[in-house]
């Protein structure tokens, strides 16, 4: 009777204890939203993958990176990105690694396939050298799943782990910028009227959605390009926002939006799930974002002509949590952090559709 009294005391004190460790951890941790965070797209994601590239589109050098612990990376901001902010609210530690260096870090976690001047289209961007499109970004990644198979030896058990995780795709400005309006470098806009390339774009897109589908995903959120008419560099050469491109912009925007539409009605029944972030709405509508104190003036006093990057070693501005630009077109941390939270934690239902990236985790299974 009392050694079986004492051995349910043990086993129940073993129980709370081990209750206990598991709470502290969870506490101390925090479990993740998701345990795995896949990023496609141009400079305003890419984390270093342009660093060895033969390109003039990379930033691995100061200012960029001057509030980042370990100064420059090739991140195009003086901190932080818009998909590592995201990182940060879903709970996954540390930031994800780009594709070009995955070496000391967990590829279960996911990578970052972003890169500077990439386009939906392979070509964009290539004036000024090499860069990795879209559908290069999705080879990529098809040797990450190739990788993971491995890791969880059979396809089965890797394509239930990679429906599980959060896919981030932004990507298109460059089609336009560095592709539609750049006539002396690309025959784009001798060929097509903008409503008729906006569609190949789209058709394009919405092929390279489906693979990345195909390839497991199944919570996927896509960005769209918001007025890039009016970034610093398009104002400089104008005087005011460009019309042209804002109106490109705003057409790809809601042909973008009614992909995610379709592909949602396409693939229900199947648990997967699109969502679109609105660029446009959360810089025109957030006031956090229009409270930043310089709306149009780049941080960096002197940008590199033609690409208006940051030049090299030139100090930059004090106060950058006041600023919205880094350089002519690329966020600061402070802008990155505003846009980040509005599309994880929608304050204004214009800034996501059909719903928020918190949501998004949180409704389906
Ligand atoms: C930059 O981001 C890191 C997170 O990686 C943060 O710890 C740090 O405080 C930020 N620096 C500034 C100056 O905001
Ligand atoms: C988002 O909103 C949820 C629910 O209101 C809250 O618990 C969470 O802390 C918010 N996340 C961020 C990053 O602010
Ligand atoms: C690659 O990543 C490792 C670990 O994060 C880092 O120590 C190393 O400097 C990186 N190499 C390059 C070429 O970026
Ligand atoms: C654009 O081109 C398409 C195909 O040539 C044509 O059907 C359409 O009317 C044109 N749109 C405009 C606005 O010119
Ligand atoms: C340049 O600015 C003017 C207004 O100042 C505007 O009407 C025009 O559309 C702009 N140019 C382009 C290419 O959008
Ligand atoms: C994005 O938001 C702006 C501002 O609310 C709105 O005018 C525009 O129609 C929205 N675009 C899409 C595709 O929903």
């Amino acid at each position: 009777m009392w050694s079986e009294n004492r051995r349910y005391i043990r086993w129940l004190v073993q129980l709370l204890a081990a209750a206990a460790t598991y709470h502290l951890q969870t506490c101390v941790r925090g479990e993740p939203q998701v345990p795995c965070f896949f990023i496609f797209g141009d400079s305003l994601s890419d984390n270093g993958n342009n660093n060895l590239l033969p390109t003039a589109i990379k930033v691995n050098y100061f200012p960029y990176g001057i509030d980042f612990p370990g100064g420059a990376t090739g991140r195009f901001s003086n901190n932080l990105t818009v998909p590592d902010y995201i990182t940060k609210f879903v709970g996954i530690n540390p930031l994800i690694p780009p594709f070009a260096n995955t070496s000391g870090s967990d590829i279960l976690k996911g990578v970052n396939y972003a890169s500077g001047a990439a386009g939906i289209l392979p070509e964009t961007g290539t004036q000024y050298g090499v860069d990795i499109s879209l559908e290069s970004q999705i080879t990529n990644h098809r040797v990450t799943v190739a990788r993971i198979t491995g890791r969880l030896g059979s396809i089965e058990a890797a394509q239930q782990y990679l429906h599980s995780c959060l896919y981030y795709v932004n990507i298109g400005g460059n089609d336009y910028l560095n592709n539609y309006f750049k006539p002396q470098y690309y025959p784009s806009s001798h060929i097509l009227n903008l409503t008729t390339f906006t569609d190949v774009l789209i058709t394009i897109y919405s092929r390279q959605l489906r693979n990345l589908y195909e390839l497991g995903a199944r919570k996927v959120t896509v960005v769209g390009v918001g007025q890039i008419g009016c970034l610093p560099s398009q104002i400089s050469q104008n005087g005011s926002c460009a019309q042209e491109e804002n109106k490109a912009a705003s057409l790809f925007d809601s042909k973008l939006r009614s992909l995610v539409s379709q592909f949602n009605s396409q693939f229900s029944g199947d648990t997967a799930s699109f969502i679109f972030v609105n660029a446009t709405a959360i810089t025109t509508l957030n006031p956090h974002f229009l409270g930043l104190k310089f709306q149009r003036v780049p941080c960096c006093r002197k940008l590199v002509s033609f690409i208006g990057l940051c030049v090299k070693n030139d100090k930059p501005c004090e106060d950058r949590e006041e600023y919205v630009f880094m350089d002519g077109f690329h966020n600061t941390d402070a802008a990155n952090r505003i846009t980040a939270l509005s599309a994880y934690n929608a304050s204004n239902p214009s800034f996501t559709y059909p719903m928020d990236i918190n949501h998004l985790l949180s409704s389906s299974p």
